[in-house]
Formats: structure tokens, sequence, C-alpha cells
């Protein structure tokens, strides 16, 4: 069985801990796109453990991690990230992870460029993480990036940093910029070259293999749908086709090997940076901030927050091609006297079935609500469908049928038991 999970809203809908649950019974857990931008929180074994390029089936021992072709990979973030994890007692080798060698390397001048960017466009700045995400795939666009591949060999390696370090110098200089300083980047990748070079691979072959034996592959996806380059919020997205085709492209594998498609989903919506957000509410927000929840894994901000959105995630679930939704944090709502749930936008005297292609009509929509009532308990502690109150199931079951898709977990709570099966 071979599984794409995708965030269905805007990142953070609790991917990682999905694949942390679902990874028990699979066999290769694949990221396909995007780099150390994206935060998946697994709490597991009674800890926290943030993961950023390393995929989430990790924690799981004897478990195949891939890092595929679609990645962009932050050499020295990675060594940094594997040095973290190792000290929290996870077991890394070449034996559980591998890296492609067609994924594009992020390095530092990308970083500075994401910067510049950003504060060039003042008011308009996108909010990106600074990881030099955007600047990465804009080199692998424009063919101008170098790969894992070219860090098996150090001679090849410091020639290709040499020669792109002095053309990003001048890139830089020309945005208003400080220049790297080459040596030392040189000298940074080598040493971080040093302690991946025994995992990379070429993952497609490997990729294909575990296909032909029969074993699970679960593909981790990064991000969210509406931060997809081409169905997002342009340009409020990220850089990568985070949508489930990107887990095709970003790790060799092609779509009829795929057998099912699931899209995470909060009960409610965040979102990190600028950019339209339809059912946003500050008096929610600070309702969710006050429970100490919604702070960004990677950068720490505070997320933005808002009601469930029905309009997003029927368009989301289309484009995805979502076989079922699995819910997380309706325990958010816990102390919510009623709930609110999108049902349409209403864009000038036009009511929208699906968002718009302009962020500029999108920023102009309004939310047509539909009022639910809360359960006002505490729900962390159930264990099945069963358990929850009405009101609970009510709402997964109205917000499941308005997507039109079925709506097969929930999640209570953070933990690897907090995930209920939903029943009938
Ligand atoms: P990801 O990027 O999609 O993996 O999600 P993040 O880890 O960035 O953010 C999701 C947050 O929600 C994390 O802090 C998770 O521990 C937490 N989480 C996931 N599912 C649930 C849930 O059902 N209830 C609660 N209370 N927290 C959850
Ligand atoms: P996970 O995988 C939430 C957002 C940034 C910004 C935009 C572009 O944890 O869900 P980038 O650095 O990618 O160029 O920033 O995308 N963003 C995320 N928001 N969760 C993420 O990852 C994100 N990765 C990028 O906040 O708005
Ligand atoms: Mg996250």
């Amino acid at each position: 069985m071979n599984t794409i999970i995708i965030g269905s809203q805007w990142g953070d809908e609790g991917k990682g801990k999905l694949i942390d649950f679902l990874t028990e019974s699979a066999d290769v857990v694949a990221r396909g796109q995007g780099g150390n931008n994206a935060g998946h929180t697994v709490m597991a074994n009674g800890k926290k453990y943030i993961l950023h390029l390393v995929p989430s089936g990790i924690l799981w021992p004897g478990k195949l991690c891939v890092i595929g072709n679609g990645v962009v990979l932050d050499p020295m973030g990675l060594v940094d990230e594997i040095e973290s994890l190792k000290k929290q007692g996870v077991t890394i080798t070449p034996q559980n992870l591998l890296l492609s060698d067609r994924a594009h390397l992020v390095l530092p001048f990308h970083k500075e460029m994401d910067a510049a960017s950003e504060s060039s466009l003042g008011k308009k700045a996108i909010g990106t993480t600074k990881r030099g995400i955007g600047p990465t795939y804009s080199d692998k666009a424009r063919r101008v990036g170098i790969r894992v591949a070219d860090m098996r060999r150090p001679e090849v390696l410091e020639d290709m940093l040499r020669n792109r370090i002095r053309s990003a110098n001048i890139e830089l200089k020309n945005m208003g910029a400080q220049p790297v300083n080459e040596d030392q980047v040189v000298e940074e990748v080598e040493a971080a070259a040093k302690v991946l070079r025994p995992h990379i691979a070429d993952t497609i072959p490997v990729m294909h293999n575990a296909i032909k034996e029969g074993k699970s592959i679960l593909f981790e996806g990064a991000q969210g749908a509406f931060l997809d380059v081409d169905f997002g919020t342009y340009p409020y997205v990220t850089s990568s086709n985070t949508s489930s085709a990107g887990a095709c492209t970003g790790t060799g594998v092609p779509p009829h090997k795929i057998d099912r498609i699931i899209g995470v989903c909060k009960a409610y919506t965040t979102r990190v940076g600028s950019g339209p957000f339809v059912t946003e509410d500050d008096e929610f927000a600070d309702y969710l901030h006050g429970l100490g929840r919604e702070f960004g894994a990677t950068t720490g901000r505070p997320r933005r927050c808002g009601w469930a959105d029905a309009v997003l995630l029927r368009f989301s679930s289309m484009f995805n091609g979502f076989d079922e939704m699995a819910m997380t944090n309706l325990d958010g709502y816990d102390q919510c006297e009623t709930i609110k749930i999108c049902v349409g936008y209403k864009l000038g005297d036009q009511i929208l079935e699906y968002p718009p292609a302009r962020s500029a009509d999108w920023e102009r929509c309004e939310p047509i609500y539909e009022t639910l009532p809360g359960w006002k308990q505490d729900i962390s502690g159930c264990r099945t469908w069963d358990e929850l109150p009405v009101q609970a199931k009510a709402f997964v079951k109205r917000l499941s049928s308005l997507i039109g898709t079925p709506v097969t977990t929930v999640g209570v709570g953070p933990d690897r038991e907090q995930t209920l099966v939903v029943g009938n």
C-alpha cells in the first residue's frame, strides 16, 4: 500500500503526527519536496521531536527514510538535525536514511538572497522561513544549481561551489546584500559533505525495488496545498508543488503506483506568513494562543488562526485527489461555545464555490458561515469515536460532507494514542 500524505491547508496540519502514526505499518517513508522550511512535530515515547528535513518515520526502528530528488537540502542544516536527533536517542545510519543524489543543495548565499528579497518587498513580503528555499528552487529551474551528487567528490564540489559563489556574490551585491565568504562556505559545505556522503544514493531504484518487493511506502508531504506554487495563494506560496503530484515528481515513483492519498486537515485553519486568509479571526487566535497552541515549529512565530474553511478544503480535495481526510486538533475547540464553518465565499455580488486565482481577489472574499454548537468539555482523554460528545461528532460529519471526502481519523491531542478512528 503506497500512501501520499498531504497538508490540505497552509501547512502545520499535523502531518508529522500522522506519518508517525502510520509508519508502524509501513516500510519506507519518503519526502519529495520542500526543505527545512518544514517543521513536523512528533510526540513519542514521552518526548517531543521536531523534524525539518529528516522524514518523520525515523523514530521507528527498522524503517527506511528517503529524502527524495525533489527536496532542497541544506547540508549544514541536515547535519545539525541529525546530530540533535541522535542526542535525543534516535538511531540514524546510512541503513535508515538515504539522500537522493538528484536533490538540490541549499547554500548559505540562498539564505542571504531569501532575506534580501524579503526585505526589498517591504510590506508585500511573503513571510518566508528565510531558509533559502525559493532561491534554491530558482537555481534549479534556471539550471545553475548544485546537487547532492556533486558532493560525492571533494574536488568537483569545491570547483562548482567556488564558481557558483562568485556569481551569487554579484547577485547579492546587486540586491544590496552582503556577499558570503567564499573560503568559509567551501569549508563548511565540505565538512557537511563528509558526514553526509555515506547516505547518498540513487534513491529511484531503491523506491522501485521496495515497490517490487511489495513494501508499503508513505510519501510525507511538507507545507500545505495552498502553499503550492501552482494552486496556492500565489505569490504568497512556497516554491514547490506541495500537492499530491509533487510526491511523484519528487521521488521518481510514477502516479499509477500510488494507492491512496490522505489529506491532513486541522479542525480549524492556521497559516504562517502573509497572504489571503478568509476565515481569519483574531479573537479565536487569542483564544488558541492563550492555550499555548499554534506557535510555529520552525520559526516560533505565532500562527495566524481562523475557523474551518470548507471552500478551501473542497478545492484542496479536488486538486489533490484525497481519498480520505485525517482531521487533527479537534480538541482545539474544547472551550468554544459555538464553532463556525465557512461554507462559501462572497466576492462582490458573486458566491464562489472555489477560491479565485488572484490573491488580490481572494483577499476581498468574505466568508459565509454556518454556526454549530460547541461541546464545552475536554475531549483529549477520549480514546474511541464513540466516547466523543455528540456535538464533536456532528462537527466532524458536517465538515466531511461539505468537503465531499470521508474523514477517517480524528486527533484529540498531540500524542501517538490520541488519534481516533472515525465511526458511523
Ligand atoms: P506539521 O508541520 O503538519 O507536521 O504540523 P506541526 O508539527 O507544525 O504542527 C502541528 C501541531 O499540532 C504540533 O504541535 C502537533 O504536536 C500538534 N498536534 C497534532 N495533532 C494534534 C491534535 O489532534 N491535538 C493537539 N492538541 N495537537 C495536535
Ligand atoms: P510544514 O511542513 C507552514 C510558509 C512560510 C511562508 C511561505 C513561503 O511544517 O507544514 P518559504 O520559506 O517556504 O519560502 O516560505 O510558506 N511555509 C510554511 N508554513 N508550515 C510549513 O511547513 C511551511 N513552510 C513554508 O511561512 O508563508
Ligand atoms: Mg509544521
